[in-house]
């Protein structure tokens, strides 16, 4: 493995992006957050990377969490300031108008399972584990959590996993709602890659604009969000997408989508 703390490859339209931190587990510290903030603008701009997958380095986590090591020195400004940086980065992932998957290859702890949460689609391994383990630290969940736990769960499921701090086999995460898909550690990579290349098929300027219509719009009261929806709805007329999705189905052909 290269030495960035976290990687970032384009292949055959696919952006892969590593946590590269295993020796401490892939755990979020301030570096680890702004280089991957930096390299989400990158992926943004990077027409070239059409669908992206985030991972872990080594075979034990996904993340392991915020940097226990850094935390336990910082003061309440500076932990207000982290925060705000991690919360800042995941806000990235649900901003970008290019679907995201996680590829949870291990441990998805704390910070860990916040990042997971805030991408698009949830693929686990079955040794992977998920929880938000903050209070055996004395603290909780500080990068999303407490918001989007109990978007993803329920209030009571959230609650549960942040107030017990269990851990949580991939089987159950996906019983849970914290999963789409659960498949064998050595399929993994191949299964991230094989949904990548279905999305790919898909008209993915539409997908961009109707992920900003769901993450916007459940924010906001139905009359709003069904206000967005019309607007981002009828942009899709604009593009070169729509006109070969509707032109192929009418000539009974299989659409080429050039994500125009
Ligand atoms: N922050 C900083 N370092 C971490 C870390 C974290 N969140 N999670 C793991 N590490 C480091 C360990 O300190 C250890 O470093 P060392 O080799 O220099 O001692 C290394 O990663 C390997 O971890 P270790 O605990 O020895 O592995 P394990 O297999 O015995 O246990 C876990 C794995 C994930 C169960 C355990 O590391 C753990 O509980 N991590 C913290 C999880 C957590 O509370 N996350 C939420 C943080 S808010």
């Amino acid at each position: 493995m290269p030495d960035e703390i976290v990687l970032f490859r384009v292949e055959e339209g696919i952006g892969t992006i590593t946590i590269n931190r295993p020796k401490a587990l892939n755990a979020l510290n301030v570096e680890v957050l702004k280089a991957l903030g930096k390299i989400l603008d990158q992926a943004r701009k990077d027409d070239s990377a059409k669908v992206l997958i985030i991972t872990g380095s080594g075979e034990k986590a996904f993340v392991a969490g915020a940097d226990i090591s850094e935390m336990s020195r910082m003061t309440p400004i500076q932990a207000k300031e982290f925060s705000r940086l991690g919360q800042g980065v995941f806000r990235g992932i649900e901003e970008l108008p290019k679907p995201v998957i996680a590829a949870v290859n291990g441990f998805a702890l704390g910070g860990g399972c916040e990042l997971a949460i805030s991408c698009d689609y949830i693929l686990a391994s079955d040794q992977a584990m998920f929880g938000q383990p903050e209070v055996n630290l004395g603290i909780f969940p500080g990068f999303g959590g407490t918001q989007r736990l109990v978007k993803h769960l329920g209030k009571l499921r959230a609650k549960e996993l942040v107030f017990f701090g269990n851990r949580i086999p991939a089987k159950r995460a996906l019983e849970l709602g914290l999963a789409n898909e659960v498949v064998e550690p050595g399929k993994l990579m191949d299964r991230a890659r094989e949904l990548a290349k279905k999305l790919m098929e898909k008209g993915l300027v539409a997908i961009g604009l109707c992920k900003q219509a769901i993450e916007r719009g459940s924010d906001s009261a139905l009359d709003q969000g069904l206000l967005l929806e019309q607007t981002l709805w009828s942009l899709g007329f604009d593009t070169a997408d729509q006109k070969e999705g509707m032109a192929a189905f009418l000539e009974k052909r299989k659409p080429d989508f050039q994500g125009k």
